[in-house]
């Protein structure tokens, strides 16, 4: 992928659906009884890596238009699958779907690509051996064996934030015999806890912890997915670090523990508004960001996980910034599609940009300008739209190697970033 600079973004933007929301709408949906409508559903490959592995373990899902039709028949109409489920790029698939086949009386191999088989998955294999399920990963990553069975219900205090992690115990939750309870040592994205009432699931959230009764009969649902926020990110730092630029974003998720990173970015002094138009059962509504002079921030461990994915695109806005970004308690950064820490750094690097590393974090320091280089995703799709966030604003042409990986999370941004920067001035 070239970009080149440009002096003007301007534009009205509305999203594919949430990738996370997506995802729990499938697999919630494939294990209530009846058809759900999911319209607006992601179109990103790693949620049409969660259809493939529900299709395999038996579920139907349709695509009609925009919208995914999953037939769930309940959690007891699932069968093993012959093959190994492939998550391929994605650990929210292989992890939450690890929670609902430990239920099951059967075998299943969860694996994914290179990048996923080195990613930590003890994580949700340590909790789910307490509820009775017997998984085997390949020290400590995939491809991970689960033997599921009749599970019994815990109280589990995680020790990693970890929403993935969470949702793969409520989802053996639900299976599970008593009532379960998971403790979080941060807040995390609280999505499972939101839409599991919509499919007519209690929930208690007390403090940091989330308790549901297992045995629950899941109803189907009709659910609009919002726009995904995280995809908004890399439009809204588009908005504020280009000369000329205006942007809108409508119909777009803003649940609060999603959306941290815009306030790093009004910390730094970007100009930013939003609005809520919907709260139930998650806040809904829009954004919108225009050209601005950022400054320094800094972001600690308990904001984190609010802004987890959104650091990339973050540390863009910083290196074109005037101030310093000092992000810390962000260790997690390690264990994503790559090493985010190492492979950002690299790509700013190349551009004159200018990162200290830290083992839990980076410091960018800003030098209000980049310059166009050639930068490697290293497959990694939201360091490879980080970077070309960066190309539009750098002076020169920016080529991004192995950029395909976009289409991990948000395949249009190409066209968007194109339709942005030819708007009518
Ligand atoms: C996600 C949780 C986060 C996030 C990932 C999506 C989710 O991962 O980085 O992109 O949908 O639950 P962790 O649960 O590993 O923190």
């Amino acid at each position: 992928m070239r970009i080149t600079q440009t002096r003007h973004f301007r534009g009205r933007f509305t999203l594919p659906g949430d990738k996370s929301l997506s995802h729990r709408l499938a697999i919630l949906g494939a294990l209530a009884h009846g058809e759900s409508r999911l319209s607006n559903f992601s179109t990103a490959d790693d949620c049409g890596a969660t259809l493939r592995c529900l299709e395999a373990l038996g579920v139907e899902a349709r695509h009609q238009d925009h919208s995914v039709v999953v037939v769930g028949r309940g959690p007891e109409s699932l069968r093993a699958s012959a093959a190994p489920l492939d998550a391929a790029n994605s650990g929210s698939t292989l992890r939450m779907l690890a929670g609902v086949v430990a239920a099951r009386p059967f075998r299943t191999v969860l694996t994914g690509d290179a990048s996923l088989r080195r990613r930590p998955v003890e994580r949700v294999a340590e909790p789910l051996r307490t509820m009775g399920a017997r998984l085997t990963s390949s020290d400590g990553r995939p491809p991970l064996v689960i033997e599921g069975g009749p599970l019994k219900a815990m109280t589990w205090a995680m020790t990693t934030p970890s929403a993935q992690v969470k949702s793969a115990v409520l989802l053996a939750a639900l299976q599970a015999e008593g009532r379960t309870t998971v403790v979080e040592p941060a807040a995390t994205r609280d999505h499972t806890e939101r839409l599991l009432p919509a499919f007519g699931v209690p929930v208690e959230v007390k403090g940091a912890a989330v308790s549901v009764q297992g045995g629950a009969t899941l109803q189907p649902v009709a659910f609009d997915v919002p726009g995904d926020v995280s995809s908004a990110a890399f439009l809204v730092v588009a908005g504020l670090i280009v000369p000329d630029a205006f942007i809108h974003i409508e119909n777009v998720l803003l649940n609060p523990r999603r959306t941290a990173f815009l306030d790093v970015l009004r910390r730094m002094g970007a100009h930013i508004e939003m609005g809520i138009r919907t709260r139930d059962p998650e806040p809904v509504g829009w954004i919108e960001a225009r050209s601005s002079r950022l400054e320094g921030a800094e972001v600690g461990a308990d904001e984190v996980p609010a802004l987890i994915d959104e650091v990339p695109v973050l540390a863009v806005a910083a290196a074109l910034g005037h101030g310093e970004l000092v992000v810390r308690g962000a260790a997690e950064l390690r264990v994503k599609e790559s090493d985010r820490i190492a492979t950002l750094a690299e790509g700013l690097r190349r551009m004159g940009g200018a990162v200290d590393e830290h083992p839990d974090g980076l410091t960018v320091h800003g030098r209000a300008k980049l310059t166009g280089a050639s930068v490697r995703s290293h497959g990694d799709h939201r360091i490879a739209m980080a970077l070309a966030i960066a190309g539009l604003a750098a002076d020169g042409e920016t080529e991004i190697e192995d950029a395909g990986c976009i289409a991990v999370s948000f395949p249009e941004l190409p066209s968007l970033l194109d339709r942005g920067r030819q708007a009518e001035r």
